[in-house]
């Protein structure tokens, strides 16, 4: 959802400008654009489209060596993608590209064109940049005017913005969208997110909320709320360069897919003590908390909400207390009756999602205690949180998620096991199995289903000649049939629907016509029966069924028309051996299509607008 980067010290910022983007395209992509100190001017360069834009026009018209610049990749809110809706905006003095939306552009639009502002574009950012130049015209003080501006500002923002007169410095500042500072041998960095800075420096310092920065050649400074200035707090990543780039696969998508087995160890083993219990003390979280838990209250959007589908199923199923799970942006229009004893449990892989970002929010407010499962580290949603389970899956780059949607549900049945066993539903033994389920089983069965790659391709083949897709399955199948739909949507373009198996024949099986695809989830044996029922009603009206269930079911000859078999060492092997497949078709689905697998159209990875 845009964004931003900056340098200042005394390597050329051009080509840090360019390959920090093109690390940040993720979170959008539909125009791209820098300003950089040349002597003492600011030259900016901007256009609508992709970064390979943008280095066309650089080729054709290079930039000077500079020392000071920013950049900005965005997704459009306030005005179509164009040149001139282009980031970075300069008003008077101030320079500025921004991350996140100004909720009262309009009446401070007016406001200013009253005092005789005249604006270019459609943006709330150039109003941004305009109330920032009206008040530094007046005090000259670039602090005091983004202090000033802010107090004026409502909704959320991340800045990063050079004033004429000011050579060499580049100011910051944030509240809602997230911005990271750095410091490498060779100056200082900004951006939206650590995995830009990476090929540059591994030290980095997370602004907070209302915080003002002032990097400079050889200083680096905070400003408070209360006017006060401290040094950066730096801390070493262990993120490195290679996590964030491609290692040779075709698509990030591909890599992340491949890389979940390793994910789905990493997000639990910490997590397991010597005797293959879950324990969660390295994440301050001690077992007595689990046992207080009375309800839980599941909150996130997309997939992440898809991951908590499935961990509602597997608390009940295991620790028997009720779960809710709702969609964020929803939330706070109706939030559930939470009773004493409730837990708001907020999961988001980027840590960043401005819905998710408000439940946390409204829950605290209300004065109920949040955890939050997050996979990008130091990221607001989990600062704010009472608590904070990260999910260890590594930079995720391509906007569909895949090993961060797995992760959440590999944390989520820990934590399923931790209050079951805690609340005394499960003994030592029962625990100890899921434990060796999630490290032994779940990495196998991922491994076991990347070797059909070829199925996936035949299926695939399947489905890019249709309009419409169905996925269906009943309990937890449902809970990964709406993932799998998802993922199928958002990268290949074909419209999918998921439906619970049984629901289908209460309307919409209406829809199936000869050759209709119809894909089956079956990972529960005592549903199989039911579902498998459920086909035949399908398949009586022409429609074209491919089976992905356990391999230990009597498949009725003739059920499908292509069939995936799933491990079943244990249920969690199974479960994400049916998410692996699902992924890996709605791969093979958008590349025999064509499509921008890892840059589908409209979206961006890091949604932090409402
Ligand atoms: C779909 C996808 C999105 C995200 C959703 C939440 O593949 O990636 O649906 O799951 O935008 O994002 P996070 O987890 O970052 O809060």
């Amino acid at each position: 959802m845009c964004g931003i980067i900056g340098y200042t010290g005394t390597a050329n910022a051009i080509p840090k400008m360019m390959k920090g983007l093109s690390v940040l395209e993720y979170r959008g992509y539909d125009s791209v654009g820098i300003a950089a100190e040349q002597g003492s001017q600011t030259k900016i360069m901007k256009c609508k489209g992709r970064i390979s834009v943008l280095e066309e026009k650089l080729r054709e018209t290079p930039f000077e060596i500079s020392h000071c610049a920013i950049g900005h990749t965005r997704w459009a809110t306030h005005g179509g993608p164009s040149d001139k809706n282009a980031h970075p905006h300069r008003v008077g003095a101030v320079t500025l590209v921004h991350n996140g939306i100004i909720e009262n552009d309009k009446s401070l639009r007016a406001a200013l064109s009253e005092k005789g502002v005249s604006f270019h574009s459609e943006t709330d950012t150039e109003v941004a940049a305009a109330l920032i130049n009206d008040f530094f015209a007046q005090s000259g003080d670039p602090v005091a005017s983004i202090r000033a501006a802010m107090e004026e500002m409502k909704g959320s923002f991340a800045f990063a913005i050079l004033f004429e007169g000011h050579t060499g410095e580049v100011f910051a500042a944030r509240r809602g969208s997230p911005l990271i500072l750095a410091r490498g041998t060779d100056g200082y960095y900004l951006a939206s997110d650590m995995t830009a800075l990476l090929p540059f420096t591994k030290e980095y310092c997370a602004l907070k909320e209302n915080q003002i920065a002032r990097l400079r050649h050889g200083d680096a400074k905070i400003m408070l709320e209360d006017s006060s200035k401290v040094d950066p707090e730096w801390n070493m990543t262990t993120m490195t360069p290679e996590s964030a780039q491609k290692g040779g696969y075709s698509h990030f998508m591909l890599k992340e897919i491949h890389e979940q087995s390793g994910a789905a160890v990493k997000s639990v083993s910490p997590r397991i003590d010597a005797n293959g219990l879950p324990d969660f003390s390295a994440d301050g979280i001690e077992k007595d908390f689990w046992k207080d838990i009375q309800s839980m209250q599941i909150v996130a959007c997309g997939s992440a909400m898809h991951a908590g589908l499935v961990g509602q199923r597997l608390i009940e199923d295991l620790a028997k207390i009720p779960v809710n799970v709702s969609i964020a942006s929803e939330f706070r229009y109706h939030p559930p009756i939470m009773p004493k004893g409730s837990l708001v449990v907020l999961i988001s892989q980027s840590g960043e999602t401005a819905d998710t970002l408000a439940a946390l929010r409204y829950a605290k407010e209300n004065g109920i205690p949040t955890l939050a499962i997050v996979n990008a580290v130091e990221t607001t949603i989990a600062r704010e949180a009472d608590r904070r389970i990260y999910t260890y899956a590594g930079p995720e780059i391509a906007v569909a998620t895949t090993k961060g949607y797995c992760t959440q549900a590999t944390v989520l049945w820990l934590i399923a096991a931790a209050i079951a066993l805690a609340t005394n539903r499960i003994d030592n033994a029962q625990t100890h199995s899921i434990t060796r389920a999630l490290t032994e089983d779940v990495p196998a069965a991922i491994e076991n289903m990347l070797t059909l790659e070829n199925q996936y391709h035949r299926i695939a083949r399947g489905l890019i000649n249709h309009e419409h897709v169905f996925y269906i399955g009943r309990g937890m199948d449902y809970a990964l049939s709406m993932e799998a739909s998802l993922k199928l949507k958002e990268i290949s373009y074909i419209h999918c629907e998921a439906y619970a198996a049984g629901e289908l024949k209460h309307g919409t099986i209406s829809l199936i016509e000869p050759g209709t695809p119809v894909l089956a989830i079956c990972t529960e044996k005592d549903l199989f029966e039911k579902t498998e029922s459920n086909i035949r009603e399908v398949r009586s009206r022409g429609a074209q069924v491919t089976l992905i269930c356990r391999n230990d079911l009597p498949i009725p000859p003739g059920t499908a028309d292509e069939t995936v078999l799933l491990p079943t060492t244990s249920d969690a092997a199974t479960v994400f051996a049916a998410m692996l497949a699902i992924q890996y078709i709605a791969y093979e689905t958008a590349l025999l299509l064509g499509c921008d697998i890892d840059r589908p159209r409209n979206l961006a990875k890091s949604v932090t607008v409402e």
